[in-house]
């Protein structure tokens, strides 16, 4: 396969940056088999309405369809593995690391595959569908792999269970927003993967990247609300871009495990 315009620039600035910041979206769990939000004919919002769903008055209105769906999503994303494109992010911070910078993954996915794929610096902007917090308490709690026994799910506090995920209409995790404001801030590069760019705040991270002059790298199989400007554009699936972007930059995909001597690339 022929390489994507812009990737032996990117892999260039790639291996310049002592400090990267990824901001990623639906489209790098898309290899997954989890489906993205706005593109194709399988896309979520396409098929569900999201009023319906993915806000407080909707989950007031009918908390047994909206806990019923977000049930049956907690238990894809369990089902789904990490693909080739997570592995490549989770094994770039491994190269950060092993010298002596630091690379951090900001996540609008509720899935927790970037974790599962060895990511350790993931903030989750949008939350996650895999733990549940109580309306009433805000405790919060990881249910087990199995469908839950009703819908809704009553919580020992008297409430009910809601995912924690970031709705229409809420406010994003003030703690994740701001650990996500100073890691643009004081990248050198950002890589956006897999985002459509058109939800607000994440999307404003891009800018204020670039107005910080950050070099941004955008991997996407199609055109976003960001693409006229960012520096490169590498277009292709994450799942194949990622690992020869990766390997461009630093030789090989896995780090030495001795991280006082990389090998040299
Ligand atoms: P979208 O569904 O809006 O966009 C997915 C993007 O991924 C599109 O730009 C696709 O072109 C791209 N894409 C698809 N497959 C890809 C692949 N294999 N490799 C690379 N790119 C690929 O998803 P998000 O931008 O993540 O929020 O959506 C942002 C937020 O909107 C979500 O977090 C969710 C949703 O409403 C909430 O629920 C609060």
């Amino acid at each position: 396969m022929t390489p994507p315009d812009g990737l032996f620039e990117a892999a260039d600035a790639l291996r310049g940056a002592a400090s990267v910041a990824v901001l990623s979206g639906a489209g790098v769990s898309a290899e997954s088999g989890l489906a993205t939000f706005r593109d194709g004919c399988d896309a979520l919002w396409g098929r569900y309405p999201p009023e319906r769903l993915a806000t407080p008055e909707a989950f007031a209105a009918d908390p047994a369809l909206v806990s019923e769906w977000y049930d049956r999503r907690r238990l894809a994303c369990l089902a789904a593995e990490p693909n080739a494109g997570h592995r490549a992010l989770a094994a770039l911070e491994r190269w950060l690391d092993s010298r002596g910078g630091d690379c951090v993954v900001l996540t609008q996915n509720v899935d927790g595959l970037h974790r599962r794929a060895g990511s350790q610096r993931v903030v989750e902007l949008h939350g996650s569908v895999l733990t549940w917090r109580c309306t009433r308490s805000g405790e919060r709690v990881t249910p087990g792999p199995e469908p839950f026994a009703s819908y809704p799910l009553p919580s020992h506090a008297g409430g009910l269970l809601r995912p924690d995920v970031v709705w229409f209409g809420e406010a994003l995790p003030e703690a994740a927003l701001a650990a996500a404001a100073r890691a643009v801030a004081s990248c050198d590069l950002l890589l956006v993967v897999g985002t459509s760019a058109r939800v607000w705040p994440a999307a404003g991270l891009i800018g204020a990247a670039a107005a910080e002059g950050a070099t941004v790298v955008e991997v996407n199989t199609a055109d976003s609300e960001a693409s006229a400007d960012v520096d490169w554009h590498l277009r292709g699936p994450a799942g194949s871009v990622l690992p020869r972007l990766v390997v461009a930059a630093f030789g090989a995909l896995a780090p030495a495990r001795d991280a006082e001597s990389p090998p040299p690339v």
